[in-house]
Protein backbone atom coordinates (compact mmCIF):
# COMPACT_ATOMS: atom_id res chain seq x y z
CA UNK A 1 0.00 0.00 0.00
CA UNK A 2 0.84 3.41 -1.07
CA UNK A 3 0.30 6.36 1.30
CA UNK A 4 1.34 10.24 0.45
CA UNK A 5 2.04 12.40 3.07
CA UNK A 6 1.18 16.34 2.16
CA UNK A 7 4.03 19.32 4.29
CA UNK A 8 2.26 19.64 7.39
CA UNK A 9 1.51 23.03 9.43
CA UNK A 10 2.07 22.22 12.76
CA UNK A 11 1.45 18.88 14.45
CA UNK A 12 -0.11 19.40 18.17
CA UNK A 13 -1.82 17.52 21.03
CA UNK A 14 -0.91 14.23 23.39
CA UNK A 15 -0.33 10.72 22.40
CA UNK A 16 0.75 7.30 23.52
CA UNK A 17 2.81 5.36 21.36
CA UNK A 18 2.50 1.95 21.27
CA UNK A 19 3.72 -0.68 23.61
CA UNK A 20 7.56 -1.94 23.08
CA UNK A 21 7.98 -4.00 21.07
CA UNK A 22 11.25 -5.80 22.33
CA UNK A 23 9.84 -6.06 25.62
CA UNK A 24 7.18 -7.60 23.97
CA UNK A 25 8.46 -10.40 22.45
CA UNK A 26 10.81 -10.80 25.76
CA UNK A 27 7.81 -11.16 27.82
CA UNK A 28 5.85 -13.27 26.18
CA UNK A 29 8.81 -15.79 25.53
CA UNK A 30 9.99 -15.26 29.06
CA UNK A 31 6.21 -15.89 30.09
CA UNK A 32 6.40 -19.37 28.02
CA UNK A 33 9.44 -20.30 29.82
CA UNK A 34 7.64 -19.66 33.10
CA UNK A 35 5.28 -22.56 34.73
CA UNK A 36 3.21 -20.18 36.83
CA UNK A 37 0.94 -18.17 34.38
CA UNK A 38 2.54 -14.44 33.81
CA UNK A 39 -0.01 -11.60 32.55
CA UNK A 40 1.30 -9.12 30.58
CA UNK A 41 -0.49 -5.57 30.87
CA UNK A 42 0.02 -3.27 27.38
CA UNK A 43 1.12 -6.28 25.16
CA UNK A 44 2.04 -4.75 21.70
CA UNK A 45 -0.50 -6.02 19.50
CA UNK A 46 1.64 -5.37 15.92
CA UNK A 47 2.71 -8.08 13.42
CA UNK A 48 6.02 -9.01 14.93
CA UNK A 49 4.95 -9.36 18.44
CA UNK A 50 2.07 -11.39 17.06
CA UNK A 51 4.30 -13.87 15.58
CA UNK A 52 5.75 -14.10 19.19
CA UNK A 53 2.41 -15.51 20.61
CA UNK A 54 1.99 -17.52 17.85
CA UNK A 55 5.60 -19.08 18.64
CA UNK A 56 4.83 -19.63 22.01
CA UNK A 57 1.47 -21.18 21.40
CA UNK A 58 3.12 -23.72 18.81
CA UNK A 59 5.72 -24.67 21.61
CA UNK A 60 3.34 -25.48 23.96
CA UNK A 61 2.37 -22.12 25.86
CA UNK A 62 -1.66 -21.42 26.90
CA UNK A 63 -1.74 -17.55 25.50
CA UNK A 64 -5.29 -15.41 26.52
CA UNK A 65 -6.07 -12.14 24.92
CA UNK A 66 -7.84 -9.69 26.53
CA UNK A 67 -8.04 -6.46 24.88
CA UNK A 68 -4.40 -4.93 25.10
CA UNK A 69 -3.20 -7.14 27.68
CA UNK A 70 -2.15 -11.16 27.86
CA UNK A 71 -1.85 -13.81 30.02
CA UNK A 72 0.70 -16.32 29.29
CA UNK A 73 0.54 -19.96 30.59
CA UNK A 74 4.14 -21.30 29.78
CA UNK A 75 5.25 -25.13 29.51
CA UNK A 76 8.57 -24.31 32.27
CA UNK A 77 12.04 -23.62 31.30
CA UNK A 78 12.78 -27.25 29.87
CA UNK A 79 9.27 -28.45 28.81
CA UNK A 80 9.05 -26.75 25.77
CA UNK A 81 6.68 -28.99 23.39
CA UNK A 82 8.18 -29.93 19.73
CA UNK A 83 5.88 -28.52 17.33
CA UNK A 84 4.46 -30.52 14.36
CA UNK A 85 5.46 -28.33 12.01
CA UNK A 86 8.06 -25.37 11.34
CA UNK A 87 7.66 -22.14 14.08
CA UNK A 88 6.65 -18.90 11.49
CA UNK A 89 8.66 -15.92 12.87
CA UNK A 90 7.19 -13.81 10.28
CA UNK A 91 9.56 -10.58 10.44
CA UNK A 92 11.10 -10.50 13.35
CA UNK A 93 14.58 -10.91 14.02
CA UNK A 94 14.19 -10.62 17.54
CA UNK A 95 11.97 -13.86 17.90
CA UNK A 96 15.00 -15.23 15.49
CA UNK A 97 17.56 -14.80 17.25
CA UNK A 98 16.19 -15.34 21.33
CA UNK A 99 14.12 -17.96 20.99
CA UNK A 100 16.92 -20.82 19.84
CA UNK A 101 18.31 -19.66 23.20
CA UNK A 102 15.36 -21.48 24.59
CA UNK A 103 15.06 -24.17 22.55
CA UNK A 104 18.61 -25.19 22.51
CA UNK A 105 18.45 -26.20 26.01
CA UNK A 106 15.39 -28.61 25.27
CA UNK A 107 17.36 -31.89 25.46
CA UNK A 108 16.20 -34.40 22.70
CA UNK A 109 13.87 -32.26 20.82
CA UNK A 110 14.10 -30.36 17.28
CA UNK A 111 12.79 -27.01 16.26
CA UNK A 112 12.91 -25.43 12.97
CA UNK A 113 12.53 -21.54 12.11
CA UNK A 114 11.61 -19.76 9.37
CA UNK A 115 10.18 -16.44 8.46
CA UNK A 116 9.65 -14.36 5.53
CA UNK A 117 11.70 -13.03 2.74
CA UNK A 118 13.61 -10.58 4.59
CA UNK A 119 14.00 -12.85 7.74
CA UNK A 120 15.49 -15.30 5.81
CA UNK A 121 18.75 -12.51 4.64
CA UNK A 122 19.15 -11.87 8.21
CA UNK A 123 22.33 -13.83 9.64
CA UNK A 124 22.15 -16.48 12.28
CA UNK A 125 25.77 -17.58 12.91
CA UNK A 126 26.01 -15.22 15.17
CA UNK A 127 23.72 -17.30 17.50
CA UNK A 128 24.80 -20.58 16.17
CA UNK A 129 28.01 -20.52 17.26
CA UNK A 130 27.60 -19.37 21.24
CA UNK A 131 24.88 -22.14 21.38
CA UNK A 132 27.26 -24.98 19.59
CA UNK A 133 30.30 -24.02 21.78
CA UNK A 134 27.31 -24.71 24.76
CA UNK A 135 26.45 -28.07 22.87
CA UNK A 136 23.46 -27.81 20.73
CA UNK A 137 23.45 -28.86 17.48
CA UNK A 138 22.15 -25.92 15.06
CA UNK A 139 21.71 -26.15 11.33
CA UNK A 140 21.32 -22.83 9.27
CA UNK A 141 20.38 -22.65 5.43
CA UNK A 142 24.35 -21.77 3.95
CA UNK A 143 25.63 -21.99 7.17
CA UNK A 144 24.21 -18.25 7.84
CA UNK A 145 20.83 -18.52 7.35
CA UNK A 146 16.75 -19.18 8.50
CA UNK A 147 15.47 -21.93 7.59
CA UNK A 148 17.18 -22.51 11.41
CA UNK A 149 16.92 -26.22 12.59
CA UNK A 150 18.03 -26.39 16.34
CA UNK A 151 18.49 -29.64 18.12
CA UNK A 152 18.13 -29.31 22.02
CA UNK A 153 20.92 -30.57 24.14
CA UNK A 154 21.94 -30.64 27.84
CA UNK A 155 23.70 -27.23 27.83
CA UNK A 156 27.27 -26.49 29.51
CA UNK A 157 27.80 -22.94 30.60
CA UNK A 158 30.47 -20.64 28.74
CA UNK A 159 31.76 -17.25 28.62
CA UNK A 160 31.28 -15.54 25.53
CA UNK A 161 32.37 -12.52 23.83
CA UNK A 162 30.28 -10.65 21.39
CA UNK A 163 32.04 -8.87 18.12
CA UNK A 164 29.12 -6.73 17.43
CA UNK A 165 27.29 -5.23 20.23
CA UNK A 166 23.84 -6.55 19.63
CA UNK A 167 21.33 -7.18 21.75
CA UNK A 168 19.28 -10.18 20.66
CA UNK A 169 22.94 -12.46 20.26
CA UNK A 170 23.45 -10.70 24.00
CA UNK A 171 19.97 -12.53 24.91
CA UNK A 172 19.90 -15.84 23.24
CA UNK A 173 23.16 -16.26 25.14
CA UNK A 174 21.91 -15.33 28.15
CA UNK A 175 18.38 -17.76 28.22
CA UNK A 176 20.74 -21.13 26.42
CA UNK A 177 23.09 -20.01 30.47
CA UNK A 178 19.27 -20.25 32.18
CA UNK A 179 19.47 -24.38 31.50
CA UNK A 180 23.19 -24.57 31.42
CA UNK A 181 25.37 -26.32 34.01
CA UNK A 182 27.08 -23.20 36.13
CA UNK A 183 27.47 -19.60 35.19
CA UNK A 184 27.34 -18.53 31.60
CA UNK A 185 29.00 -14.75 30.57
CA UNK A 186 28.15 -13.01 28.09
CA UNK A 187 30.84 -9.66 27.03
CA UNK A 188 29.78 -6.92 24.81
CA UNK A 189 32.47 -4.60 23.06
CA UNK A 190 29.88 -2.00 23.41
CA UNK A 191 26.35 -1.57 26.10
CA UNK A 192 23.53 -2.28 24.47
CA UNK A 193 19.85 -2.61 25.20
CA UNK A 194 19.67 -4.32 28.93
CA UNK A 195 15.86 -5.79 28.62
CA UNK A 196 16.59 -9.16 29.02
CA UNK A 197 19.05 -8.42 32.11
CA UNK A 198 16.29 -6.22 33.82
CA UNK A 199 13.12 -8.61 33.55
CA UNK A 200 15.60 -12.08 34.16
CA UNK A 201 16.44 -9.70 37.61
CA UNK A 202 12.92 -9.60 38.16
CA UNK A 203 12.29 -13.01 37.64
CA UNK A 204 14.43 -14.01 40.51
CA UNK A 205 17.31 -14.99 38.22
CA UNK A 206 20.60 -14.70 39.89
CA UNK A 207 22.03 -12.18 37.12
CA UNK A 208 24.92 -9.78 37.89
CA UNK A 209 26.48 -7.39 35.71
CA UNK A 210 30.42 -6.54 35.57
CA UNK A 211 30.88 -3.67 33.36
CA UNK A 212 30.50 -5.22 29.81
CA UNK A 213 30.19 -8.44 31.30
CA UNK A 214 26.57 -10.21 32.07
CA UNK A 215 26.26 -13.36 33.85
CA UNK A 216 23.63 -15.50 34.72
CA UNK A 217 23.35 -18.82 36.52
CA UNK A 218 21.37 -21.96 36.30
CA UNK A 219 18.00 -21.56 37.13
CA UNK A 220 14.86 -23.78 38.14
CA UNK A 221 12.04 -21.72 37.32
CA UNK A 222 11.34 -18.21 36.58
CA UNK A 223 8.78 -16.43 38.74
CA UNK A 224 7.43 -13.55 37.20
CA UNK A 225 4.73 -10.59 38.54
CA UNK A 226 2.61 -9.00 36.36
CA UNK A 227 4.27 -6.70 34.31
CA UNK A 228 2.70 -3.54 32.28
CA UNK A 229 5.04 -2.78 29.11
CA UNK A 230 6.27 0.74 28.66
CA UNK A 231 5.68 3.00 25.20
CA UNK A 232 8.29 2.16 22.68
CA UNK A 233 10.99 4.63 22.62
CA UNK A 234 11.23 3.80 18.91
CA UNK A 235 8.38 4.30 17.68
CA UNK A 236 7.96 7.26 19.54
CA UNK A 237 10.82 8.72 18.06
CA UNK A 238 9.04 9.32 14.83
CA UNK A 239 6.71 11.47 16.53
CA UNK A 240 9.43 13.11 18.27
CA UNK A 241 11.37 13.57 15.09
CA UNK A 242 7.67 15.12 13.56
CA UNK A 243 7.46 17.19 16.26
CA UNK A 244 10.92 19.13 16.03
CA UNK A 245 11.25 18.73 12.14
CA UNK A 246 7.88 20.65 11.73
CA UNK A 247 7.14 24.48 12.31
CA UNK A 248 5.25 25.36 14.94
CA UNK A 249 4.81 22.15 16.46
CA UNK A 250 4.40 21.25 20.25
CA UNK A 251 3.21 17.71 21.04
CA UNK A 252 3.48 15.70 24.30
CA UNK A 253 4.29 12.07 23.65
CA UNK A 254 3.25 10.14 26.92
CA UNK A 255 4.49 6.89 28.87
CA UNK A 256 7.62 6.56 27.32
CA UNK A 257 9.85 3.93 28.25
CA UNK A 258 13.57 5.68 28.90
CA UNK A 259 15.57 3.46 29.85
CA UNK A 260 18.87 4.41 29.24
CA UNK A 261 20.03 1.86 26.83
CA UNK A 262 16.89 3.11 24.66
CA UNK A 263 17.37 6.68 24.73
CA UNK A 264 20.76 7.44 22.53
CA UNK A 265 18.12 9.08 19.76
CA UNK A 266 16.76 11.60 22.20
CA UNK A 267 20.47 12.50 23.74
CA UNK A 268 21.42 12.29 20.22
CA UNK A 269 18.55 15.28 19.19
CA UNK A 270 19.25 17.01 22.69
CA UNK A 271 22.95 17.80 21.16
CA UNK A 272 21.74 18.84 17.70
CA UNK A 273 19.58 21.47 20.37
CA UNK A 274 16.15 19.76 19.59
CA UNK A 275 13.99 20.68 22.01
CA UNK A 276 12.86 17.31 23.85
CA UNK A 277 11.71 17.61 27.50
CA UNK A 278 11.52 14.43 29.81
CA UNK A 279 13.31 12.35 32.78
CA UNK A 280 15.17 10.38 30.92
CA UNK A 281 16.78 7.53 32.90
CA UNK A 282 20.83 7.99 33.91
CA UNK A 283 23.48 5.79 32.35
CA UNK A 284 24.31 3.13 34.96
CA UNK A 285 26.37 0.24 35.37
CA UNK A 286 23.78 -1.09 38.02
CA UNK A 287 21.64 -3.72 36.88
CA UNK A 288 17.86 -2.72 38.03
CA UNK A 289 14.52 -5.01 37.40
CA UNK A 290 12.61 -1.73 36.40
CA UNK A 291 11.82 -0.35 33.37
CA UNK A 292 11.23 3.59 33.75
CA UNK A 293 8.64 5.82 31.44
CA UNK A 294 8.77 9.64 31.56
CA UNK A 295 6.31 11.62 28.88
CA UNK A 296 8.16 13.68 26.32
CA UNK A 297 7.46 17.09 25.74
CA UNK A 298 8.38 18.03 22.50
CA UNK A 299 8.91 21.49 19.87
CA UNK A 300 9.96 22.32 17.02
CA UNK A 301 13.24 24.31 16.77
CA UNK A 302 16.36 24.75 14.57
CA UNK A 303 18.76 22.32 14.42
CA UNK A 304 23.05 22.05 14.52
CA UNK A 305 24.66 19.04 12.59
CA UNK A 306 26.08 16.31 15.14
CA UNK A 307 28.58 13.51 14.73
CA UNK A 308 27.24 9.95 16.29
CA UNK A 309 30.37 7.63 17.32
CA UNK A 310 30.63 4.07 17.53
CA UNK A 311 29.89 3.73 21.46
CA UNK A 312 26.67 5.37 20.51
CA UNK A 313 25.33 3.65 17.76
CA UNK A 314 24.05 0.29 19.82
CA UNK A 315 21.72 2.75 21.84
CA UNK A 316 20.39 4.70 18.91
CA UNK A 317 20.30 1.56 16.57
CA UNK A 318 17.02 1.12 14.90
CA UNK A 319 16.67 5.37 15.20
CA UNK A 320 19.41 5.88 12.98
CA UNK A 321 18.04 6.40 9.48
CA UNK A 322 16.11 9.22 11.65
CA UNK A 323 19.48 11.22 12.70
CA UNK A 324 19.99 11.17 8.69
CA UNK A 325 16.50 12.99 8.46
CA UNK A 326 17.09 15.55 11.25
CA UNK A 327 21.01 15.86 9.82
CA UNK A 328 19.17 17.35 6.01
CA UNK A 329 17.16 19.89 8.27
CA UNK A 330 20.75 20.87 10.70
CA UNK A 331 22.92 23.52 9.99
CA UNK A 332 26.58 21.89 8.78
CA UNK A 333 27.19 18.18 8.52
CA UNK A 334 26.14 15.05 10.54
CA UNK A 335 28.02 11.81 9.91
CA UNK A 336 27.74 8.53 11.60
CA UNK A 337 29.97 6.06 12.50
CA UNK A 338 30.34 2.88 13.49
CA UNK A 339 27.48 1.66 12.16
CA UNK A 340 27.82 -0.59 9.94
CA UNK A 341 25.31 -3.10 11.33
CA UNK A 342 22.25 -0.96 9.77
CA UNK A 343 23.21 -3.11 6.29
CA UNK A 344 21.93 -6.37 8.55
CA UNK A 345 18.40 -5.04 9.77
CA UNK A 346 15.19 -5.57 8.11
CA UNK A 347 16.80 -3.65 4.96
CA UNK A 348 19.96 -2.16 4.09
CA UNK A 349 19.24 0.94 6.20
CA UNK A 350 22.20 2.51 4.95
CA UNK A 351 21.57 1.50 1.33
CA UNK A 352 18.06 2.58 1.39
CA UNK A 353 18.27 5.88 3.68
CA UNK A 354 20.84 7.37 1.49
CA UNK A 355 19.36 6.60 -1.85
CA UNK A 356 15.78 7.45 -0.43
CA UNK A 357 16.89 10.41 1.05
CA UNK A 358 18.67 11.71 -1.65
CA UNK A 359 15.54 10.90 -4.11
CA UNK A 360 13.83 13.47 -1.77
CA UNK A 361 16.46 16.21 -2.71
CA UNK A 362 19.11 15.37 0.25
CA UNK A 363 22.89 15.88 0.51
CA UNK A 364 23.76 12.58 1.87
CA UNK A 365 26.41 10.10 0.74
CA UNK A 366 26.79 6.54 2.16
CA UNK A 367 30.28 5.73 4.02
CA UNK A 368 31.36 1.60 4.62
CA UNK A 369 30.11 2.34 8.56
CA UNK A 370 27.82 4.81 8.46
CA UNK A 371 26.43 7.89 6.55
CA UNK A 372 27.38 11.93 6.20
CA UNK A 373 24.58 14.53 5.14
CA UNK A 374 25.15 18.19 4.78
CA UNK A 375 22.11 20.04 5.75
CA UNK A 376 20.49 22.75 6.32
CA UNK A 377 18.42 22.84 2.94
CA UNK A 378 15.56 20.44 4.05
CA UNK A 379 13.32 18.48 1.55
CA UNK A 380 11.55 19.05 -1.78
CA UNK A 381 9.84 15.79 -1.65
CA UNK A 382 9.62 12.98 -3.95
CA UNK A 383 9.05 9.16 -3.51
CA UNK A 384 10.46 6.79 -0.85
CA UNK A 385 10.41 3.03 -1.16
CA UNK A 386 10.36 1.23 1.78
CA UNK A 387 11.68 -1.50 0.78
CA UNK A 388 9.34 -3.42 3.23
CA UNK A 389 11.05 -1.95 6.00
CA UNK A 390 9.04 -0.77 8.84
CA UNK A 391 10.94 1.90 10.08
CA UNK A 392 12.21 3.56 6.43
CA UNK A 393 8.18 3.31 5.80
CA UNK A 394 7.57 6.06 8.93
CA UNK A 395 11.33 7.61 8.02
CA UNK A 396 9.27 8.37 4.48
CA UNK A 397 6.27 9.58 6.42
CA UNK A 398 8.10 12.05 9.04
CA UNK A 399 10.04 13.25 6.04
CA UNK A 400 6.58 14.15 3.84
CA UNK A 401 5.52 16.19 6.90
CA UNK A 402 8.63 18.23 7.26
CA UNK A 403 9.43 18.34 3.50
CA UNK A 404 8.09 21.21 1.03
CA UNK A 405 6.22 19.31 -1.83
CA UNK A 406 5.26 16.22 0.19
CA UNK A 407 6.56 12.42 0.12
CA UNK A 408 4.51 9.20 -1.38
CA UNK A 409 5.92 6.23 0.64
CA UNK A 410 5.95 2.90 -1.32
CA UNK A 411 5.00 0.29 1.18
CA UNK A 412 3.79 2.32 3.67
CA UNK A 413 1.72 -1.34 5.21
CA UNK A 414 5.29 -2.34 6.38
CA UNK A 415 4.99 0.11 9.92
CA UNK A 416 2.28 -2.18 11.14
CA UNK A 417 5.31 -4.76 12.19
CA UNK A 418 5.91 -2.54 14.86
CA UNK A 419 3.52 0.58 14.89
CA UNK A 420 -0.07 -0.21 13.75
CA UNK A 421 -2.55 2.69 13.36
CA UNK A 422 1.17 4.98 12.42
CA UNK A 423 -0.61 7.10 9.85
CA UNK A 424 -3.76 7.35 11.65
CA UNK A 425 -1.58 8.72 14.64
CA UNK A 426 0.15 10.92 12.46
CA UNK A 427 -3.48 12.39 10.96
CA UNK A 428 -4.72 12.90 14.42
CA UNK A 429 -1.50 15.10 15.61
CA UNK A 430 -1.83 17.06 12.34
CA UNK A 431 -5.21 18.34 12.11
C1 LIG B 1 16.64 -5.69 19.31
C2 LIG B 1 17.97 -5.44 19.18
C3 LIG B 1 18.55 -4.73 18.03
C4 LIG B 1 17.51 -3.92 17.31
C5 LIG B 1 16.26 -4.70 17.06
C6 LIG B 1 15.64 -5.18 18.36
C7 LIG B 1 16.16 -6.45 20.48
O1 LIG B 1 19.10 -5.67 17.13
O2 LIG B 1 18.01 -3.42 16.09
O3 LIG B 1 15.29 -3.91 16.38
O4 LIG B 1 14.95 -6.45 20.76
O5 LIG B 1 17.01 -7.08 21.12
P1 LIG B 1 20.60 -6.27 17.30
O6 LIG B 1 20.65 -7.02 18.56
O7 LIG B 1 20.80 -7.15 16.11
O8 LIG B 1 21.48 -5.07 17.28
Amino acid sequence: MNMRFEPAHALSGELRPPADKSISHRAALLGAMSSEPVRIERYLHAADTTSTLDAVRALGALVEVNGEDVVVRGTGLREAREPDGVIDVGNAGTLLRLAPGWLAAQDGRTFTLDGDESIRRRPVERIVAPLEQMGARLIARDGRFAPLEVHGARLRAISYELDVASAQVKSCVLLAGLAADGATTVGEPERSRDHTERLLLRAGVAIHRNGRHVTVVNTDELALEPLRIPGDASSAAFLVAAGVLVPGSRLLICDVGVNWTRTGFFRILRRMRGIVLGDLEEESGELCAEEPVSDLDVAHGALEATVVEADEVPLAIDELPLVALLGCFAEGETVVHGAQELRLKESDRIAGVVEGLRGLGADIEATDDGFAVRGGGGLRGGTIDAHGDHRMAMVGAVAGLASREGVEVIGMDAADVSYPGFAEDVARLCS
